[in-house]
């Protein structure tokens, strides 16, 4: 449904994305993750025909971004990271006037209206004055604008930014049920939601893509990884050239209060670790196993150069 091949995009002198090659079958939800500045928006953007790609092409339901920009338009809703909304009007006259820019025909543009409040949960408000909204509120009207054609794409930057968790839970909801009949892309720099809402995930990174799968396969892809945390008394730097002779360690950090000790999955170094801690006299407080999580596949995957695991914008 969706087929971006090698788009690059530059502003200038920066490369905001670089050779990024995705696809999206049909039915999908597709997370698109990545931390500030990665190139999500960017990206999407292309998707939904706002601005064009420096180079390389982008397929959306078969149409060609750039050269089919209306056929594609038609077939998408699409959530921009800052809504297009118009804050003097009320939420009703907002979704007539857009419902009136995608073509829905006059006798239906009611029921379409009420089904995208419904679907947004946002029927109560739809009287109110979109500028006396609610951040959380405008960014469902927002959804309801995207929502309102019944489109077969639906291409969302990030679709639960300004809700309070509640909303988060049903906004989430929301999206899983579009699922099957709809196509979704969304982007995201939270990892929960990309565990609870997507089937596959895409990380990007710097402009690049640094990962693509589904959200099981890339959890089991790096679980050759395993990691053990230690609290105890005594010289940090001592435990860590302690903890860091022992065989099968690859890595030992200190922060916290705790140390964690990643070494191959293999080799269980729990009793070594005990051991070495009790010969050289350090007080051992805990020692537990942690599996890898999502959050720190992520980590390991966007590293900074100084390789400290910090994201940067
Ligand atoms: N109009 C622009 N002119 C110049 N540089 C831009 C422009 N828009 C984006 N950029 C740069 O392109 C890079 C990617 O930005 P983009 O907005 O796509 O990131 P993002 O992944 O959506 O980030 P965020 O999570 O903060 O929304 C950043 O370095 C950004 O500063
Ligand atoms: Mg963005």
């Amino acid at each position: 449904m969706i087929e971006v091949q090698n788009v690059s995009k530059s502003y200038g002198p920066v490369h905001a994305v670089k050779d990024v090659s995705f696809s999206v079958q049909k039915g999908e939800i597709l997370g698109f993750l990545g931390p500030n500045g990665a190139g999500k928006t960017t990206t999407m953007r292309i998707l939904a025909c706002f601005m064009p790609a420096t180079s390389g092409t982008a397929k959306v339901a078969g149409y060609d971004v750039f050269d089919q920009a209306m056929d594609v338009k038609k077939r998408i809703g699409y959530l921009p990271e800052n809504p297009p909304l118009y804050m003097e009007q009320t939420v009703r006259d907002y979704l007539r006037f857009v419902a009136g820019i995608k073509g829905i025909s006059a006798n239906l543009v009611q029921q379409k209206i009420d089904r995208a409040l419904e679907l947004t949960s946002t029927t109560e408000v739809s009287q109110r004055i979109i500028g006396k909204l609610s951040k959380g509120f405008r960014q469902r009207i927002g959804l309801a604008q995207a929502l309102i054609h019944e489109p077969e794409i639906l291409i969302l930057d990030e679709p639960t930014v300004g809700l309070d968790p509640a909303q988060i839970i049903e906004v989430r909801e929301l999206i899983k049920n579009l699922a099957g009949d709809h196509t979704i892309i969304l982007s995201t720099h939270i990892l929960p939601e990309v565990e609870q809402t997507c089937d596959r995930v895409v990380i990007i990174n710097k402009g690049q893509v640094v990962a693509e799968d589904t959200t099981a396969g890339l959890t089991h892809k790096l679980q050759g990884v395993s990691s053990v945390r230690i609290e105890a008394v005594g010289d940090p730097e001592a435990i860590k050239v302690v903890l860091g002779s022992i065989q099968g360690v690859a890595k030992v950090t200190h922060t916290a209060g705790a140390y964690m000790v990643e070494s191959m999955a293999e080799k269980d170094v729990r009793g070594e670790l005990a051991r070495a801690m009790v010969k050289n006299d350090f007080t051992l407080l805990s020692l537990q196993s942690v599996g890898m999580n999502l959050e720190e596949i992520f980590l390991q995957l966007v590293k900074t150069e100084n390789g400290d695991g910090r994201i940067e914008a």
